[in-house]
């Protein structure tokens, strides 16, 4: 969950390495580090903390060399010093590399490389694999060159299990870089005169647009005009080079002080772009042509899979209530980590979909391929364009969203549930909806765009109301029905970068147990939109007054009754229950970012985390 870039060509390695890495940041910030070759000679530099860190330390001593790798870490093995960051070198000191992933068996390999000899400086898997390939290089002999380097990459990869991204530089071929994948994303960017690898485009478009997404076990040696893919077990690998939709300008913050306020505010055009093409009024249904499936083909479906991590995995629960209800069909929703493990019945008829915004998170990888090895048809809804799981599942629907580098999920989530409702139109229509009922729903989803721009109109009320409760220890989110899992992800975007203590329940479990937490000064935020079960919310805001607890509530405009209850009270525009979760979401994420913002935290890089989760 680290990001890697390497650069080959004419221009100074350095600048464009911080450049690009500076871009990856939101992939793990723990520590970084470059190392370039110049005249036969190796420079490293590393430092922990942020890219700025690093890139004082390099102003002291600017490395030289138009070839270079680089890395900025998410801490796995090793706790966070200098030693610790990337790039390792070999025992020879002429090999360095950078890692992202894992190497399960590194301490059985550690053990068998110190018995012959070999001294490690850090606690990292990443040293053990710099050390192996350094090994295999010495043993083959012969003249240093590129194909001694891959096979020695290769060679040693043979003996690793586990996931990786890598880059490898030997001080002895100094005009390749060689790369190489499993599990971890890795990308190849073509220049003129120049190439690139990086962890993901992002880090590359101010270069390029033309992109090779690896796929699992490739090998790539690139030079400055020229590269070569081979596949780990030996032979060609195949490859495409695609052109990358979005620009650099897509990827800066704009005027917006942080990528994630720039996200919430996308919203009311990443829902429009969801939609985009998809909504067909002369059918009064939704056309998902990704899906590849017949109409005969998604009528015998008669069990549904929802699955992904974090964010997703909570619209994936909006999409089981907005589903069910619009289509009739059983859904069922796994944590990803847990499904790739259980041994769940699957009747043939079942249909599952992963739902991923990077496209790369292992867990849900993982719950992908389970699901095909089980034979059931697979499909993703995913954002990264050329990620693994779009790639690798049987079809699915891109979200469009542009790029999220917020580590907190934002516009993904709203850009999730609008398309889980465009299938639950979809599945509905070709069973009992009617074509009038098909156009109110499209007339519903069409409407979002707007509600949501009214919604962001109130940003100053909100910051206002998170300045009030900011210094809270502990927060509750209750919900009830299709804005249960509101409730659960307004919690967790709190969690996440304000480090408050927020925990989101179903409002009837408060009287099974959570009502013992209310005191008066720990603030309830409820999600309680004019729906089915109003009064049932109302009665449980009473429950929390009753106790002296603060109200925070998310509700329809004019909901007289329920301003009139709240100790705030942030009204949305009226739409129908199973839209909800698209606009009572958004309260929510200005909430946790003003609060963050308020008890100065960095809102796009909270601790401890990291955007995209590559490892298990
Ligand atoms: C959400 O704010 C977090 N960044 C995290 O929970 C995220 O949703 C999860 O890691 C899944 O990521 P994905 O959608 O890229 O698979």
């Amino acid at each position: 969950m680290c990001g890697i870039i390497g650069y080959i060509g004419n221009r100074t390695a350095v600048p464009i390495l911080l450049d690009g890495l500076r871009r990856l940041e939101y992939r793990g910030y723990d520590s970084a580090g470059v190392a370039t070759l110049a005249d036969g000679k190796l420079e490293v530099r590393k430092r922990t903390g942020r890219i700025a860190n690093l890139a004082e330390l390099i102003q002291q001593s600017p490395p030289a060399g138009t070839v270079g790798i680089s890395h900025t870490r998410w801490a796995t093995h090793g706790g966070v010093t200098d030693a610790n960051a990337h790039p390792h070198t070999d025992q020879s000191g002429k090999l360095v590399l950078c890692h992202n992933g894992v190497i399960e068996n590194y301490a059985t390999l550690r053990d068998q490389l110190t018995r012959e000899g070999h001294t490690f400086h850090s606690q990292t898997d990443t040293e053990v694999l710099a050390h192996l390939i350094g090994k295999h290089f010495d043993t083959a002999g012969g003249e240093p060159t590129r194909a001694r380097l891959v096979e020695a990459v290769r060679n040693a990869l043979k003996q690793c299990v586990g996931t990786y991204g890598i880059l490898v530089l030997h001080r002895d071929v100094p005009d390749a870089i060689v790369g190489a994948r499993r599990g971890s994303p890795l990308v190849l960017g073509l220049g003129k005169g120049e190439n690139f690898f990086a962890s993901d485009v992002s880090a590359i478009v101010a270069h390029t647009r033309e992109a090779i997404y690896l796929k699992d076990y490739d090998i790539a040696a690139l030079g400055r005009d020229e590269f070569e893919i081979t596949s780990l077990l030996g032979g060609a690998s195949g490859f495409e080079v695609s052109k990358v939709e979005f620009t650099e300008e897509d990827v800066s913050k704009g005027d917006f002080a942080h990528y994630m306020l720039k996200e919430i505010y996308e919203q009311p055009h990443t829902i429009q772009d969801a939609l985009r093409g998809r909504l067909s009024r002369e059918e009064a249904t939704a056309k998902l042509g990704g899906l590849d499936m017949t109409p005969n083909e998604l009528r015998a479906i008669d069990r549904i899979i929802l699955t992904g991590c974090g964010t997703a995995c909570h619209a994936a629960l909006c999409g089981e209530y907005i589903i069910e209800a619009l289509a009739h069909v059983p859904v069922e929703v796994e944590y990803a980590s847990e499904f790739r493990y259980r041994n769940l019945p699957l009747p043939k008829d079942t249909l599952v979909f992963v739902i991923s915004q990077s496209g790369e998170t292992a867990d849900t990888l993982a719950a992908l391929r389970e699901s095909q090895r089980k034979g059931l048809r697979t499909l993703g809804i995913c954002n990264n364009v050329g990620s693994t799981i779009a790639r690798e599942s049987d079809g699915g629907v891109y979200m469009h969203a542009g790029v999220e580098i917020g580590v907190a999920a934002t516009k993904s989530f709203t850009s999730q549930v609008t398309i889980l409702a465009l299938i639950g139109l979809l599945l509905g229509r070709i069973r009992h909806l009617s074509t009038s009922e098909g156009l109110r729903i499209i007339d519903e989803l069409e409407a979002l765009p707007g509600k949501v721009e009214r919604i962001l109109a109130l940003d100053s009320h909100i910051a206002a109301i998170a300045k009030k409760y900011a210094h809270s220890q502990a927060m509750m989110f209750l919900g009830r029905q299709f804005n249960y899992p509101v409730a659960l992800e307004g919690a967790l975007k709190m969690k996440e970068i304000s480090y408050i203590h927020a925990s989101g329940h179903p409002s009837a479990e408060l009287k099974h147990g959570v009502i013992a937490l209310i005191t008066a000064d720990l603030p309830t935020v409820v999600v309680a939109p004019e729906d089915s079960v109003l009064e049932k919310n109302i009665s449980n805001i009473e429950e929390v007054k009753a106790r002296k607890g603060p109200i925070i509530a998310i509700g329809t405009e004019g909901c007289t009754k329920l301003e009139k209850i709240s100790d705030a009270f942030i009204p949305i525009p009226a739409c129908s229950d199973y839209l909800a979760p698209v606009l009572t979401a958004i309260p929510l994420q200005l909430l946790a970012y003003h609060t963050a913002l308020h008890l100065g935290c960095d809102v796009d890089k909270p601790r401890n985390l990291a955007k995209s989760v590559t490892v298990e």
